[in-house]
């Protein structure tokens, strides 16, 4: 059912025009997900610019009955953000809430909105003389409130921890309207459940997240940063423990490459090659940082290469030499995603195991996708450092995407057969949206999941906040 007419009026009154869409040209981009998996219909995209607005918003929706999906830049990897197909439920984007509110030098702390991007907060923070050790490949994108909202991961979790390790508070809009501010910025808080944590990863199902305090360090003095060529995948496990016995507090990435996963960005991405002198089955992006000036960060992991390549963990290393040479390094690890949207469709799996298993893990779950789709590009790439893999399958050369496509699930289910043996997870860090819901009962005990479910109706008792995302959809 279509939200009532007079809803939208009120909308209108509320924002003005330049706090909504209704252009089905314009609402339509926030209808879709980046990666096209899900078509849904919004009779109107909400724009507030405040809080305020937002609280009025939801109040409004609340009343009426109306679902909203809060959405931030849109990037998720499991459809987290998009409306469904029948037009029943409205976007609310937090993009216009993109304040800065404060940044403290001596607190190590920035106070800012939910539609500040990434890319954005990681700038502020650089302008301060400060550092957010938060990365991911969509942070141009994607803003704050979505990061925190699916307690997003990325490049520097092995030294830095997950979103919700940077969160000291939060300001939150509840689905009845209501505003929660927890915006407190201290370290020791020891008062009661850790309310904030409940709304990090709740994936726009529990709250709306506005503004929040995150923890900041201070900017490092030193980088150093290495792409290598490996023999193998325990060779990259070894070279993991090495590192971290020479410099655990310095290391800060630890990425992997497979050679096809790497192939597939030296083609389809523009200037980019392989920075080492021969190709290898195998790849790793290592980087260093600290705030210590003078800790000879460059020297210390050349010398640990060394060794490396001594002892045939390595094949062949290149040291960034320049700034411009890391970004290129990081670079080629970054465009997978792109340069796999590129090559055709995508079966991807966000799935992490404890780290000694992945070399297992790529072995068994490659042989069971290509035991069902005989010629499948098997391109898995990731967060090594964190037991976190993108095992991602592309569709064989020269097939059709939707004959491709109509394998997902199996695909999915034979490398989650795999992952559940190792003690892994579905679901890494994309979070579970719309994609997943039906891989938690294979995955999580009914105490956990009732669990689940009881925390989202006491907070969402009407079931008004981002529907069959996280949980299956329960129709009353
Ligand atoms: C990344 O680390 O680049 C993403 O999480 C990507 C993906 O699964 O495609
Ligand atoms: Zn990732």
């Amino acid at each position: 059912m279509m939200p009532p007419a007079s809803l939208i009026v009120a909308f209108e009154r509320l924002l003005g025009p330049a706090g909504l869409l209704t252009d089905p040209h314009d609402t339509a981009p926030f209808a879709t997900d980046w990666r096209g998996l899900y078509h849904g219909r919004t009779a109107i995209v909400l724009r507030p610019a405040t809080t305020a607005e937002v609280v009025e918003c939801v109040r409004l929706a609340a009343a009426a009955r109306v679902p909203l999906v809060p959405q931030g830049g849109n990037t998720s990897m499991v459809g987290g953000a998009v409306p469904a197909e029948d037009g029943s439920e409205i976007v609310l984007s937090l993009c216009r809430l993109d304040r800065v509110r404060a940044i403290d030098p001596l607190d190590l702390t920035v106070t800012l909105e939910a539609g500040v991007t990434l890319k954005a907060a990681q700038d502020r923070a650089a302008a301060a003389g400060l550092w957010l050790p938060l990365s991911i490949s969509s942070e141009g994108t994607a803003d704050i409130g979505g990061v925190l909202a699916t307690n997003a991961g990325g490049n520097n979790t092995l030294r830095f921890g997950n979103a919700r390790e940077r969160v000291l508070g939060l300001e939150v809009v509840l689905a009845d309207g209501s505003l929660w501010n927890g915006l407190r910025r201290l370290r020791k808080d020891n008062t009661g459940y850790a309310l904030r944590q409940l709304f990090v990863g709740s994936e726009g199902t529990l709250g709306i997240i506005t503004a929040a305090v995150l923890r900041l360090e201070p900017a490092p003095a030193e980088r150093a940063a290495a792409f290598v060529g490996l023999p193998s995948a325990e060779a990259a496990l070894a070279l993991l423990a090495r590192l971290q016995r020479h410099d655990a507090a310095a290391l800060i990435a630890f990425e992997y490459m497979s050679a096809a996963g790497l192939e597939l960005v030296l083609t389809h991405i523009a200037a980019t090659r392989l920075p080492l002198a021969r190709p290898a089955p195998h790849y790793a992006l290592i980087e260093l940082a600290g705030s210590r000036p003078g800790a000879g960060l460059g020297p210390g992991l050349e010398a640990a290469l060394a060794a490396a390549l001594e002892e045939g963990e390595i094949i062949d290393a290149a040291l960034a030499s320049s700034e411009a040479q890391r970004t290129a390094f990081w670079r080629l690890r970054e465009e997978h995603s792109e340069a796999q949207k590129l090559a055709g469709a995508s079966v991807k799996n966000d799935i992490s195991v404890p780290v000694p298993a992945i070399p297992d893990l790529l072995r068994r779950a490659a042989a069971a996708a290509h035991a069902l789709v005989p010629g499948v590009r098997v391109a898995p790439f990731g967060h090594l450092g964190d037991g976190n893999i993108h095992f991602n399958l592309i569709q064989p050369e020269g097939a059709s995407s939707e004959s491709f496509l109509a394998q997902g699930e199996p695909l999915m289910e034979a490398v989650n057969e795999v992952v559940l043996s190792l003690d892994g997870s579905f679901s890494a860090e994309h979070g579970i949206g719309r994609l997943k819901p039906p891989m938690l009962a294979r995955f999580r005990s009914p105490t956990e999941v009732s669990l689940l479910r009881r925390i989202k109706t006491a907070l969402d008792p009407e079931g008004l906040l981002n529907p069959g995302k996280l949980l299956p959809m329960i129709r009353p």
